[in-house]
C-alpha cells in the first residue's frame, strides 16, 4: 500500500468534491488515531439507531434486520482482531462504516438514515464516559476499602497533627486517614453527579436541526440505557459540559489523591519517616546506590498537573464556540481520554501503594515528645476551671516560653510546676493532662480525634462504603 492510501482513504462524503484532499490536510483533520477506541460505542449506538429505523419503517425491517447482524459480526471481529479499521479512515464512525459497508453492499449506506455524525460523536463520547465514571468509581472504593483497613489497624496511633507543616495537636492516624476517605467520598458523589448529566441521548438531533423522518429517540434512549433524550437538538450535538464536568471532577480527584501522595513523600523521607514503602512500590537511582525512591506517589503528585491541563483545554476548546457543532470539538477527545485515563490508573496504583506501605508507630510517637503539641489541653484546662481563653492562652504561652529557654518539654513538667505559672492548676493530674493520648482523647466531640469519636467515625464510614455498594 503507497504512503498515500495509508493516509487517505476514500471519503464517505466525497460527492461534491472533484479533487482528493490533500494528505496533509487529511492527517491534519483526521481523528481515527485517537478515536478509534470509541468503535465498541460506536457500534452499539448504531445498533439502537438502525434497529429504531427499523422499527419506525423509515427503512425496511429486513434491512434493518441485515444491518444489525452486520453490525454484531463486525463488533465481534474487531474484538478479536479478525478485523481491523483502515488506519487511512478520517475518523471512527466512518472507519466503521467502511467496514460494514465492505461486508454488506450498498445497503449499509442506510444506516446513517436520519442520523449525522455530530450527533453519532456524541453519542458514542456520553456512552464511553459513563462506563469511565463507573470505573472510576469502582477503583476509587477500593481505596476507599483500603484506607478503611489502614485506619481499623491504627485507631491507637497517634503522630503529630500539623498546621502550617508545624506541630499542633496530636491526632490518631486513623483520623488522619479517614480525612482522605471522606474527600473520596465526595468525589465519587461528583462522579455520580457528572454520570447523570451524561446520561442523557443526544442521537435524533441530526446535524444541528433535528431529522424529517419520524424517528424515535426515547426507544433509541432506552436500548442505549441513557435515562431521557435531550431536549434541543442544538444543545445535543453542541455541548460538551457533561466532559468538562466530567474532567472537573476527576482533577478534584486527582487534587486529592495528589496531597496524600505530598503527604507520603514527605512521611517516608528519613527527616519524617513515619512510614515504609515496599521494595515493589519504590524505585532505585542509577547513581546512588542507597537511594529507594517514592516515585509512584511523585507521579501521582506530578499527574494531577497534567489533569488540570486537560480540564483547562477542554473549557478552552470549547469557550466561544457558537452553535452549532463546530470541528473545534473534535478536540475534545484526547484531554477528556487522557483525563480518564490517568485517573484510572493513579486510583489504582495508588491502591498498589496502599497495600505496600508499613506504617512506623514508633517514630510517630516519637516525634509527639516535647512538641508541645497538648499546649491547648493546658490552656483548655484552665478555661474549664473558669479563666477566659485569651488568658489562658496567654497563661500557657508563657508556659512554653519558659520551657523552651530552660530546654525542658511539656511533660516534663509536674503538677508543682503547672501551680506556679497558674493557682487554677493546683492539683491536676499533669502527665494525664500534658500526654498525646490523653489530649486525643479529649477530643471526644462529635468528628473529633478521640477514640470513641474515631470508632464512631470509622463505623459512618463503613457504612457509607456499604450503601453504594451495587448490589451483587
Ligand atoms: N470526528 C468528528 C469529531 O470527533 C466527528 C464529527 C464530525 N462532524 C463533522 N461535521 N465533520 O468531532
Amino acid at each position: 500500500m503507497s504512503d498515500k492510501a495509508v493516509n487517505n482513504a476514500p471519503k464517505l462524503w466525497a460527492g461534491r468534491f472533484s479533487q482528493e484532499t490533500d494528505a496533509l490536510v487529511h492527517q491534519f483533520n483526521a481523528s481515527l488515531s485517537f478515536d478509534r477506541r470509541l468503535w465498541p460505542y460506536d457500534i452499539q449506538g448504531s445498533l439502537a439507531h438502525v434497529k429504531m429505523l427499523g422499527k419506525c419503517g423509515i427503512i425496511p425491517a429486513e434491512d434493518s434486520q441485515t444491518i444489525v447482524a452486520g453490525l454484531e459480526t463486525l463488533a465481534a471481529d474487531l474484538e478479536t482482531g479478525t478485523a481491523a479499521l483502515d488506519p487511512g479512515a478520517e475518523d471512527v464512525h466512518m472507519a466503521v462504516e467502511s467496514l460494514l459497508t465492505q461486508r454488506l453492499g450498498p445497503v449499509a449506506g442506510k444506516l446513517h438514515t436520519a442520523r449525522s455524525r455530530n450527533d453519532q460523536v456524541a453519542t458514542d463520547i456520553r456512552l464511553y464516559v459513563k462506563d469511565a465514571l463507573a470505573d472510576l468509581g469502582g477503583k476509587a472504593e477500593r481505596v476507599q476499602s483500603r484506607l478503611i483497613e489502614l485506619a481499623s489497624q491504627n485507631l491507637d496511633t497517634l503522630l503529630p497533627g500539623v498546621t502550617h507543616m508545624q506541630h499542633a495537636q496530636p491526632v490518631r492516624l486513623a483520623h488522619h486517614l479517614l480525612a482522605y476517605f471522606w474527600m473520596l467520598s465526595r468525589d465519587r458523589e461528583r462522579l455520580v453527579d457528572a454520570w447523570k448529566r451524561t446520561d442523557m441521548l443526544p442521537l435524533g438531533a441530526g446535524a444541528l436541526a433535528g431529522t424529517t423522518f419520524p424517528i424515535d429517540r426515547h426507544f433509541v434512549a432506552q436500548e442505549l440505557g441513557f435515562a431521557g433524550v435531550v431536549e434541543n437538538s442544538l444543545d445535543a450535538v453542541s455541548d460538551r459540559d457533561f466532559a468538562i464536568e466530567t474532567v472537573s471532577a476527576v482533577a478534584i480527584l486527582m487534587m486529592h489523591l495528589s496531597r496524600l501522595s505530598e503527604e507520603l513523600i514527605l512521611w517516608s523521607s528519613p527527616e519524617f519517616g513515619f512510614v515504609e514503602m515496599g521494595d515493589n512500590v519504590t524505585t532505585g537511582s542509577s547513581i546512588m546506590p542507597q537511594k529507594k525512591n517514592p516515585d509512584v506517589a511523585e507521579l501521582l503528585r506530578g499527574k494531577t498537573g497534567r489533569v488540570y491541563g486537560d480540564l483547562t483545554a477542554l473549557l478552552t476548546i470549547m469557550k466561544s464556540l457558537p452553535l452549532a457543532y463546530n470541528k473545534d470539538m473534535q478536540e475534545d477527545k484526547e484531554p477528556l481520554f487522557d483525563a480518564l485515563d490517568t485517573a484510572s490508573i493513579s486510583l489504582s496504583v495508588l491502591h498498589t501503594l496502599l497495600e505496600n506501605i508499613a506504617f512506623k508507630i514508633e517514630r510517630m510517637a516519637r516525634a509527639l515528645h516535647g512538641d508541645f503539641s497538648t499546649a491547648t489541653d493546658l490552656a483548655d484546662y484552665l478555661v474549664r476551671q473558669g479563666l477566659p481563653f485569651r488568658q489562658a492562652h496567654e497563661v500557657v504561652g508563657k508556659i512554653v516560653g519558659r520551657c523552651v529557654a530552660e530546654g525542658r518539654a511539656l511533660e516534663d513538667l509536674s503538677a508543682d510546676d503547672l501551680a506556679e505559672a497558674s493557682p487554677l492548676f493546683t492539683g491536676v493530674d499533669a502527665p494525664a493532662l500534658i500526654s498525646p493520648r490523653g489530649s486525643a482523647d479529649a477530643r471526644a466531640a462529635y468528628g473529633g480525634t478521640g477514640k470513641a469519636a474515631v470508632e464512631a467515625q470509622l463505623e459512618r464510614a463503613q457504612s457509607w462504603l456499604e450503601a453504594r455498594r451495587p448490589a451483587a
